[in-house]
């Protein structure tokens, strides 16, 4: 496989790039539909695959004129697709179209693990990544802590009894009548507040890696509610610093358990200043090497779903086209 055009619908993201065997980027295009779901307070599923079904054939159109290549007949070798886990309705979308494309071109496609997707962010912006690598993954749909052997080599040590960390961020910005998705605006605040003006529950401090934020949500409604003189700039600054307490607390349990050569971030929460700066510090405590991937590779891309492609081509071979959407396709699941 030498050129792979890679398709990403799980969520509210519609996605495609071209990468090749070197793992080169050459196109990779993201719509989003996230202002439609700004009212709602959170990606509305019907919404989400409606607009995926507009954009897919533009954006895959796109993403192969800017990567040189014949829209009609593009020189590429094969498809890689999120096929799980993501909402239903966006998973067809993106699997349907891959489908059709493999068909009309008369190319291989393979079905992807979008959170194995992840795992391959930060290969794109460093190529030399020394192995085993600790990788945290933090998004809107998944918090967790996997030990990575090598590309594709993944045991995923611990992860979200209930709320992901973004999740987490959203609905306490709902609650503070910020907008959404609240993450961003909730790391902005907290820069200028008091992380000690409110005192939060640190969750599951015990040794298990497992994480847990949906008692720190309430805790915050509970604690806002009796102390209303509290600034939301303090409020956000004491939320952010609880959360950044816990995935650091785990982290450094995972680096005293299992002897690794880098940690690497991932997913949209992978922005959040605090946990940026807390995982560099670790990396420096434990010199070990710290990958803190650009903006655009910790959000939802489809060259990321490229690269993984690209990797279980040569080890899985292609998919075929009975293969089903999996929504809830857990990555312990994934060979
Ligand atoms: O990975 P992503 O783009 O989408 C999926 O969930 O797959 O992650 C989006 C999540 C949202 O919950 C958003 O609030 C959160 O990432 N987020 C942040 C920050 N930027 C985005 N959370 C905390 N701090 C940030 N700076
Ligand atoms: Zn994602």
């Amino acid at each position: 496989m030498s050129v792979v055009l890679g398709i990403e619908t799980s969520c509210d993201e519609t996605a495609a790039a071209v990468v090749d065997q070197d793992l080169h980027v050459h196109s990779s295009v993201i719509e989003s539909s996230i202002d439609q779901h700004r009212a709602f307070g959170g990606v509305v599923p019907e919404l989400a695959g409606r607009a995926h079904v507009a954009t897919i054939g533009p954006v895959v159109r796109r993403a192969l004129l800017e990567a040189g290549l014949d829209p009609h007949a593009p020189a590429i070798d094969a498809i890689a697709v999120t096929s799980g886990p993501g909402l239903i309705g966006s998973l067809l979308v993106g699997l349907s179209a891959a489908k059709g494309y493999a068909l009309a071109w008369g190319v291989p496609f393979v079905g992807i693990n979008h959170l194995e997707g992840h795992l391959f962010a930060p290969l794109l912006e460093q190529s030399d990544l020394e192995w085993p690598l600790l990788t945290l993954l933090v998004s809107g749909g998944h918090t967790m802590i996997v030990l990575q052997k090598g590309p594709g080599e993944h045991e995923v040590l611990g992860e979200t009894i209930d709320d992901a960390a973004g999740e987490a961020y959203d609905k306490v910005a709902r609650w503070l009548g910020l907008g959404y998705p609240g993450g961003p605006e909730i790391d902005h605040l907290a820069q200028s507040g008091d992380p000690s003006a409110l005192r939060l529950p640190v969750s599951m401090t015990g040794t298990d890696l497992d994480f847990s934020f949906s008692g720190l949500k309430t805790a915050v409604v509970r604690a806002t509610e009796k102390h209303t003189e509290v600034e939301v700039g303090d409020v956000a600054a004491s939320f952010q610093a609880a959360v950044a307490e816990q995935v650091l607390r785990k982290l450094r349990t995972a680096l005293e358990r299992h002897e690794v050569r880098g940690i690497a971030l991932a997913g949209g929460v992978a922005a959040n200043s605090a946990l940026r700066k807390g995982v560099s510090d670790l990396a420096s405590e434990f010199g070990v090497i710290c990958h803190l991937p650009s903006m655009a590779m910790c959000t939802d891309n489809a060259a990321m779903i490229a690269a993984a492609g690209l990797h279980r081509f040569r080890t899985s071979g292609a998919s075929d086209l009975t293969l089903a959407a999996r929504p809830n396709w857990q990555l312990s699941e994934v060979s």
